[in-house]
């Protein structure tokens, strides 16, 4: 580990993994990898975390709904997260899952920590309220029904014994906070709606439940599991090595003590009051001891939303875009710019495909890119593929393009360190029109008829080489990828990322520098094309299979019939090799019942069923549609090879495979069953 430097923390919210991220999700993430790559260019050593939120509720119900456990729908979910964060080119440092052991002993610890330390805050009592399961929120503390602030639905009724968080006794230590430390809920006008919630009296808060299963049970009550906003929270320590105590590697105390506490937290608006109220009130009171210097994140730094016809993006209002089929048809780069460019930091934002594809065009495709390849093609053609060396260093000004370019690095430095992205691009995108307008003037183009005329070409293009070296590296913390391949066709050896942002200088490109060979990197997009690319990209998503032919990818699945082997779908061999007994021991078969059936949209051949096998209920997605409507197989008594890999198809997972005789020319599945009553779960041999 590097000591050396100055560190500096960001998170971004933990999310749910009941289900796949969508753009808004994906929005706080590229904003903080925005930060984190910006940070790493003026010299800190940065961590970036980021994670799944894994208990809770509503993941057990989702999981109950799908028919699997909450631990498979987690496990494949979080890995969605990180292959969309892959994609999008996050440089997190870190990724928490909630379910992760590591973290569980961290909460824990946190929670025996503060009953040691301040006795007095936490205290078990009876609870009748309403809750929202979705946002996990105490809608109310009365039993009356009450619909939730956050997502509008209907809380349900809760009413059981909980331990309890003293919220209450910390009124004046937060609003004291507040006043310490004047930036600690940003932009302002949140943290005046925090503050005049915390003078408004705080309730003591419960923090453990006892009627779910599915959370990190509570030190030496197990009966009770964590809240999970407590367990959540915690997540910003555990997800950099905080154990509190024994277990801690060395590694990780090292990591956490050079970390913690977080320079910042960045978070959608509606999530405020758990980070800014909840979050530092369990702090205080797990470290009384402590300077708040020492524990106390330095910064809850709230967003917009992003919104879908002026509604917040959300998956339960089904209004969601993804970000794959954008970065699959545009590039990163191009979902990445929009955002930042078009979102102003800290407001709600449109967010449309149409004005997408309009930006990049105008900004990437016409804009950066366009300017980079004439650039470097006419350095190529003209000056041999070197940057000229020249009698002396012009000055830029008396070159024509005024203060502008010899003050941007900072101005722009200015405004990443405010958080104003869209300010810190319309800086450098008025220079890329600036370089434009002085080429158009200069027509370094035009044949020279004499050496002086030469001699002014080759200045010329030094200054546009000049400006490109500034904004590349100016924009990289935003669109990482084609800035990296811009610099490398300006001959820069390494990687962008090593760069200093604030040691940017004017005439910084070395004269005699080889360029590379040059390249677009913004090709021009057909609008009506990509749009249609999206749209059938995202039905994919929305409903797997539902369009032909299907790319086969981790998420897509075959058209191919469900129970190939036994409907004769796939073609036997024509004399079957003989096995032996052993072999065939391999196979587990057993009887089964199946609970419930089900179409699966835009997917003709396939149904989807729970199937009772005695001691589980499996969720097996069998090729009979065409064949058995889904009404008439429930109750039903099925053979089912219960030890198969399970497979994924549509989306969904196949747990286990249905055998069926295949009668006709056609295949047509005739499923195997009893004659006599058999229990489920009984072996088939
Ligand atoms: N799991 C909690 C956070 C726990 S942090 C200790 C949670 N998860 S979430 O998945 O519902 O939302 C997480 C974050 O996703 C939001 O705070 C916000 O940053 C981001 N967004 C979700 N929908 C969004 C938009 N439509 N627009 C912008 N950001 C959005 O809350």
């Amino acid at each position: 580990m590097d000591n050396s430097r100055k560190k500096y923390y960001l998170t971004t919210p933990i999310y749910y993994a009941n289900s796949r991220p969508h753009v808004g999700s994906a929005y706080t993430t590229i904003v903080c990898d925005v930060i984190a790559r910006y940070k790493r260019m003026c010299g800190f050593d940065v961590a970036y975390l980021t994670g799944t939120d894994e208990h809770g509720v509503n993941i057990e119900r989702a999981a109950e709904k799908l028919g699997i456990s909450p631990a498979d729908l987690v496990n494949r979910n979080q890995q969605i997260f990180r292959d969309l964060w892959r994609l999008l080119g996050i440089s997190y440092t870190d990724f928490v899952r909630t379910t992760e052991p590591r973290h569980a002993v961290a909460v824990q610890n946190l929670v025996r920590r503060t009953q040691r330390v301040s006795p007095d805050a936490i205290f078990k009592r009876k609870y009748e309220g309403r809750y929202c399961v979705y946002d996990n929120l105490y809608v109310s503390d009365t039993p009356e029904p009450a619909d939730c602030q956050i997502c509008g639905r209907p809380a349900e009724l809760i009413s059981e014994e909980n331990y309890f968080f003293r919220l209450s006794a910390y009124q004046e230590k937060l609003l004291q906070l507040y006043k310490d430390q004047p930036d600690f809920v940003q932009p302002d006008f949140r943290l005046n709606e925090v503050k005049s919630f915390v003078e408004s009296g705080l309730k003591d808060l419960s923090i453990s439940r006892k009627t779910i299963k599915w959370g990190i049970p509570w030190p030496g009550d197990p009966e009770h599991v964590f809240y999970v906003w407590y367990d959540a929270l915690t997540s910003y320590m555990s997800g950099i090595g905080f154990v509190d105590g024994e277990t801690n590697s060395k590694k990780d105390s090292e990591r956490f003590k050079k970390f913690w506490p977080a320079d910042v937290h960045m978070i959608g608006k509606e999530i405020i009051r758990f980070h800014a109220v909840y979050w530092p009130a369990f702090l205080m009171a797990a470290f009384p001891d402590k300077k708040l210097s020492e524990y106390m994140p330095g910064r809850i730094q709230a967003h917009g939303w992003l919104l879908f016809e002026q509604e917040k993006m959300s998956k339960s209002k089904g209004n969601v875009a993804y970000a794959e089929p954008i970065v699959k048809a545009l590039g990163n780069d191009a979902l990445r710019y929009y955002l930042l460019r078009e979102v102003v930091f800290g407001q709600d934002g449109n967010f449309s495909k149409d004005a997408l594809i309009t930006r990049y065009n105008a900004d990437l495709a016409n804009g950066l890119g366009n300017l980079a390849s004439r650039v470097l093609a006419m350095v190529q053609q003209s000056l041999d593929g070197v940057v000229p060396v020249l009698d002396s260093v012009p000055d830029p000004a008396l070159m024509g393009f005024g203060d502008e370019v010899s003050t941007s690095p900072v101005l722009v430095r200015a405004k990443y360190e405010k958080y104003d992205f869209a300010g810190a691009l319309s800086d450098i995108w008025n220079l890329v029109a600036r370089v434009d307008l002085f080429l158009a003037e200069r027509r370094p183009w035009v044949q020279p008829n004499n050496e002086s005329e030469k001699k002014s070409r080759g200045v010329i293009l030094y200054n546009a080489l000049q400006a490109l070296y500034l904004i590349t590296p100016m924009a990289h913390p935003v669109i990482p990828d084609a800035t990296q391949k811009i610099w490398e066709q300006l001959g820069q050896p390494g990687t962008l990322a090593d760069v200093r942002i604030d040691q940017l200088q004017w005439g910084g490109l070395k004269p005699g520098t080889r360029i590379g060979k040059p390249e677009g990197v913004f090709p021009r997009a057909d609008k009506k094309e990509i749009l249609e690319r999206i749209e059938t990209m995202e039905n994919e998503i929305r409903n797997p299979g539902s369009t032909q032919p299907i790319a086969p990818s981790a998420d897509s699945a075959p058209t191919a019939p469900i129970i190939p082997a036994v409907t004769g779908a796939a073609a036997a061999p024509a004399t079957p090799a003989k096995i032996s007994i052993e072999d065939f021991a391999k196979v587990e078969l057993r009887a089964g019942v199946v609970k419930s059936a089900e179409r699966i949209q835009g997917a003709d051949k396939l149904l989807k069923l729970l199937v009772d096998i005695g001691d589980e209920v499996r969720q097996v997605l069998a090729g009979i549609a065409l064949s058995y409507a889904p009404e008439d197989l429930v109750g039903r008594k099925v053979v089912i090879v219960t030890n198969l890999a399970p497979r994924k198809m549509r989306g969904l997972e196949s747990n286990g495979m249905l055998l069926a005789a295949s009668v006709g020319p056609d295949g047509k599945p005739v499923l195997c069953t009893f004659a006599e009553d058999v229990p489920a779960g009984a072996k088939v041999k």
